[in-house]
């Protein structure tokens, strides 16, 4: 299967999942002291899972931690579970114990969703009425976040969008809820519209469990690459970001740098 570069999107390879940690950590810190010095603020929503936590504790460690500027961040999540804040499994609980504990962002610029919300569609409207009240619409009229991390699962699904789901094909919601059949629960999660008008978009993906979803998202046939959920990530305005570790990366061809 061949893999060619795309106008917006680069791929980077490193050797462990360490240096793709740095590597991501490295984009992290331009991409939000670049966006902060040309606008004031850097609009983050950030990805839950587990390949993220050490990317979250490094941010919030000394050193990078120290060169980003916290307080003109204002922080959203890509995703949900279904479950109250202070939950284990809450994205948003994950994200503050290891990096919002730790960083001077005003609490008044974290976001967080409503994922023990009663009525979760109603949870979903009014995190998008959030966004599109915090964030400039772009040309199309969608908000255009600054950056926007994401992960991705071994079948492909990356934020709660799921493989054969209505939610890969929404075109007007920004954040949608619903049902998962293959985790039994709900999700709240950004769209497609919302991810791919991003200025720049982290995807961060480690690990020999990841390959084969990993081939088919970079691949160059189209049909192949949008059956995987991930593989329809494609900025229409900006840059996507794809940080492998060697390991991930080892069907694709690609050394590793
Ligand atoms: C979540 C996500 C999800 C995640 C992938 C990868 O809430 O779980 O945001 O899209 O990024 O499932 O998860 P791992 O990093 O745990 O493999």
């Amino acid at each position: 299967m061949s893999i060619s570069d795309l106008a917006y999107r680069k791929v980077l390879i490193d050797r462990t999942a360490e240096k793709a940690t740095d590597t991501a950590a490295t984009l992290f810190k331009t991409i939000v002291c670049e966006t902060v010095g040309r606008n004031g603020v850097c609009r983050v929503a950030l990805a839950g899972g587990t390949t993220p936590h050490a990317l979250y504790q490094k941010l919030a460690a000394g050193g990078i931690s120290e060169e980003v500027p916290w307080r003109s961040v204002e922080v959203f999540f890509g995703d949900e579970r279904d479950v109250p804040q202070d939950n284990v499994e809450s994205n948003y609980y994950m994200v503050q114990r290891i990096l919002l504990d730790h960083v001077p962002v005003e609490p008044t610029k974290v976001h967080p969703m409503r994922g023990d919300a009663e009525d979760l569609p109603t949870a979903a409207m009014e995190y998008e009425q959030t966004i599109r009240k915090l964030l400039p619409a772009c040309g199309e009229g969608f908000p255009s976040f600054d950056l926007i991390m994401l992960g991705m699962g071994g079948e492909g699904h990356t934020a709660s969008l799921f493989p054969g789901s209505d939610a890969l094909n929404e075109t007007g919601k920004l954040v949608t809820a619903h049902f998962v059949p293959v985790l039994g629960r709900h999700r709240l999660t950004f769209t497609f519209p919302l991810i791919n008008a991003a200025r720049n978009i982290l995807l961060l993906v480690t690990g020999d469990d990841k390959a084969a979803a990993v081939l088919g998202m970079l691949a160059d046939n189209p049909e192949t690459r949008q059956s995987l959920p991930a593989g329809r990530i494609a900025p229409t305005n900006g840059m996507l970001y794809v940080i492998l570790d060697a390991p991930a990366a080892r069907l694709t061809g690609m050394a590793s740098s």
